[in-house]
């Protein structure tokens, strides 16, 4: 089935997560995932609370990965409308036999490896308890057994190796219950097709729905009939946006989304990129957002995120904001190293 938006969207451009501590969570994904927080910002709907930002060296598009700061919320619960979990890739096996190590070595209980699919992966939980894949192309000579043994050994993990970097988000599982129902919605709002179904090794009732361009599925729906209703809340992922190259693009996809009468929230412009909102069939929130002009467009790149910054129209807001946040801090206090929950046994099970 071709439809307008068919070729517009090729990648993840960043992932939204809900946490409780900037300290906690910039000390997790800056010291322990080796990531570069790229920009501190506010909420711009909600301007009393932080907006945090963290992807490679140059916040690459498909590398961030950014957080709400809401310590007032109750922990959420996986389900529709509050997806599973998001994976980063990683080089390749070595480097995520290293990260095993290294996660380990700081406190953090690791599960796997587990083959998936295509991939290697391990999962964990980040302080707030949001569950983390690292994911390696399987190299086809590799068996369980062998890559069980391979993970036993003893490895030297004293710090983040060069080859360990995280860069790319590899995908994100939301849920969803109706495949039919996903895969019309999905080509025809964002064009993209679904190019792979896999067993889910974790969980008989459920496969695995891959959507994306050629040979990379970076929306990886878990589909089980059975799944319920979820709730964002801490730990959870709010939302997950997609890139598309130019504002014409976007016009495009908010077009189309009108002519099949799917509600949105219009084009909304973030400074650092443009946004549109809107849900799945299944609750979920997506966001379309451009590639420009990036994180660059209001600090230099080497000093990127090492200061508040806020869009200019918030500018005038500058000192309420500053001492709300600090007010934030004060009532909520947070302590390093947190105590962080294991990640499950059969990670990509769906209750
Ligand atoms: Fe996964
Ligand atoms: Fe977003």
């Amino acid at each position: 089935m071709s439809t307008i938006a068919e070729g517009l969207v090729k990648s993840l451009h960043h992932i939204t997560l809900v946490t409780t501590s900037e300290p906690v969570n910039r000390r997790f994904y800056t010291e322990v995932l080796g990531l570069r927080r790229v920009k501190l910002s506010v909420n711009q709907d909600d301007f009393f609370h932080r907006h945090l930002f963290y992807g490679d060296e140059n916040g690459s598009s498909g590398s961030v990965i950014t957080f709400f700061e809401w310590p007032h919320l109750v922990s959420g619960h996986v389900g529709l409308g509050a997806p599973h979990h998001i994976a980063y890739s990683v080089k390749d096996i070595e480097a995520l036999q290293k990260w095993a190590a290294w996660l380990r070595g700081n406190g953090i209980q690791v599960s796997g490896p587990h083959i998936m699919g295509d991939r290697v992966s391990i999962y964990f939980r980040d302080p707030d308890g949001s569950l983390l894949e690292l994911a390696s192309k399987l190299d086809e000579r590799i068996d369980i057994a062998a890559l069980r043994e391979m993970f036993a050994e003893e490895v030297e993990a004293g710090k983040i190796t060069q080859n360990m970097r995280l860069s790319l988000m590899d995908h994100a599982s939301p849920l969803a219950t109706d495949a039919a129902k996903l895969e019309r919605f999905l080509s025809k709002t964002l064009g993209l097709r679904r190019i792979a179904r896999r067993e889910n090794p974790h969980d008989r009732q459920a496969v695995i729905l891959g959507f994306g361009d050629e040979d990379h599925d970076f929306l990886r729906y878990i589909l089980k009939p059975s799944i319920r209703i979820g709730f964002v809340g801490i730990g959870s992922i709010h939302h997950i946006a997609v890139k598309v190259e130019s504002d014409e693009d976007q016009k495009k996809i908010m077009q189309t989304l009108d002519s099949i009468g799917i509600r949105h929230s219009g084009i909304i412009d973030r400074f650092w990129f443009k946004s549109l909102y809107f849900r799945d069939p299944f609750g979920n929130l997506l966001e379309v957002a451009t590639a420009g002009p990036g994180y660059a467009v209001d600090e230099a790149p080497e000093s990127l995120g090492s200061r508040l910054v806020l869009p200019p129209w918030l500018e005038s807001e500058r000192r309420r904001i500053e001492e709300a946040l600090r007010l934030l801090d004060e009532q909520y206090p947070t302590r390093w190293p947190p105590i962080y929950r294991p990640a499950p046994e059969k990670p990509e099970q769906v209750e």
